[in-house]
């Protein structure tokens, strides 16, 4: 039955590429697609349908053949920071109150368990240089104290984000997230016994997770506006067009960049690019240093993350039902292969260059940084350390981020960045 189902979907799918763009439209309980002044259509019925929500193995999923067609390179922006709107330094909360006080500016949607403190700590890095490179240019003297408005939420704050704005995110391997969602949220913070069954059934609330964070938007449902996704992701009505289009409109030509948690570096290179940063603004500590430790932020006192491990049952469900209408698999392999074309944009050889430069720093900041740090968890079942509000912007994000920006000041002046530059 597999072999067929798939068959349906790959010819289908190649039928589309082949014929172009084709008139895609809902009747009745399937779509038909047509192209003009053609008798090739293919309906997809009822039956279909069904057929859609059965496991297949990934390389077959009906969206596979998109992935090319659907990815693109992110464009690289004017060199004027248009989506910095500065504003004095503002005291960090632990609530994301100050920071979503205003709706423009530099915007991290902060999906969990995808290195995103990490890129929290860039983006408020980012925010800082440039506003303080901004106050240099101009006759405001305290350049020091200003920062770019910044938002990074795990929430939905992006949905009523305004011109003008920078918005970006960071993806990671859907299975790989959902895993460590469950060892990190449940079991290292709450305490809840490992078991196959528990971590399935909080893998079933992570299906789409990240589609449904990204896609989302105010949705005006006659009687009120709702913030959701503008199909239902999970419902058999909800056609392959309808995914298509929420990939293209509501996820693609919103976000100016899309980074992978995987190949993070890149990354963090390929975002310096596009928004014409200097090196320094995208190097920092990362977050989840030894990967063991929390930020103490969950109840007041440091959990252990505890290593992600999986049973048989659990590796069964992952690589079957896990991927039933879970189109964060699609999303993934289009922002993975948008990257991909991002730096092939850039050049291959000078984006190596960029990178190599970035990791010659960023491991000069580590050496001269990561034993001064103080970061808030170094003890389980103790509070956070106080000390460490001062070496990090909040949390356990940016840590360290006076010292790494004073050792990168530094570095310029080293043998080592010199012998770097003559290559
Ligand atoms: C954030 O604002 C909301 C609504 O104004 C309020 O209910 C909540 O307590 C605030 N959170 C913090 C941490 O200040
Ligand atoms: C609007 O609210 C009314 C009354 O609660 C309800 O009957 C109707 O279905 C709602 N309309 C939509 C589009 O949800
Ligand atoms: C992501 O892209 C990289 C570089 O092209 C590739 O090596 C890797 O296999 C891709 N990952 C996935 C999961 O497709």
């Amino acid at each position: 039955m597999a072999g067929r189902h798939s068959t349906i979907y790959v010819s289908l799918a190649a039928a589309m590429i082949f014929l172009g763009v084709l008139h895609l439209s809902r009747q009745g309980k399937g779509i038909t697609m047509m192209a003009p002044g053609s008798e090739r259509y293919k309906e997809i019925t009822a039956e279909d349908q069904t057929i859609m929500q059965e496991p297949e193995p990934l390389d077959t999923a009906w969206w596979t053949p998109f992935v090319n067609q659907m990815a693109r390179p992110f464009s690289i922006l004017p060199k004027d920071p248009f989506w910095c709107v500065p504003r004095p330094i503002l005291e960090m909360t632990n609530g994301d109150n100050i920071t979503t006080a205003s709706n423009k500016g530099l915007y991290l949607v902060k999906i969990p368990k995808t290195a995103s403190s990490t890129a929290a700590g860039v983006t408020i890095q980012i925010a800082r240089n440039t506003a303080a490179r901004m106050a240099s240019q101009t006759t405001i003297s305290d350049s020091l104290n200003m920062e770019c408005m910044y938002h990074i939420d795990h929430g939905m704050a992006h949905v009523d984000r305004q011109d003008p704005f920078f918005l970006w995110t960071v993806v990671r391997h859907p299975a790989q997230r959902a895993v460590s969602h469950y060892f990190f949220g449940e079991v290292s913070r709450r305490g809840a016994p490992f078991t196959s069954d528990g971590m399935i059934a909080s893998l079933k609330r992570h299906v789409n997770f990240q589609f449904r964070q990204l896609a989302r938007k105010r949705v005006d449902d006659g009687n009120a506006t709702l913030v959701q996704t503008r199909y239902h992701l999970e419902s058999p009505r909800t056609t392959p067009k309808n995914v298509l289009d929420m990939i293209q409109t509501d996820i693609l030509e919103n976000f100016h960049f899309i980074g992978i948690s995987e190949r993070l570096d890149e990354s963090l290179v390929a975002l310096k690019m596009i928004l014409n940063l200097n090196m320094e603004d995208v190097i920092g500590l990362s977050s989840k240093i030894s990967g063991k430790m929390d930020d103490g932020g969950f109840d007041g006192t440091c959990h252990n993350i505890q290593t992600s491990r999986t049973t048989a049952e659990v590796d069964q469900y992952l690589s079957q039902e896990f991927r039933i209408d879970n189109y964060d698999f699609f999303l993934y392999d289009v922002a993975n292969r948008s990257l991909d074309l991002t730096i092939d944009a850039f050049g291959r050889e000078p984006f190596r260059k960029e990178l190599e430069k970035y990791h010659a720093m960023k491991q000069y900041a580590e050496e001269q940084c990561l034993s001064k740090v103080l970061f808030p968890c170094t003890e389980v079942g103790q509070p956070p350390w106080p000390e460490a509000k001062h070496s990090c912007f909040k949390g356990d994000i940016g840590c360290g981020h006076e010292c790494v920006q004073q050792a990168l000041r530094e570095f310029a002046t080293t043998p080592r960045y010199l012998t770097n530059r003559r290559k």
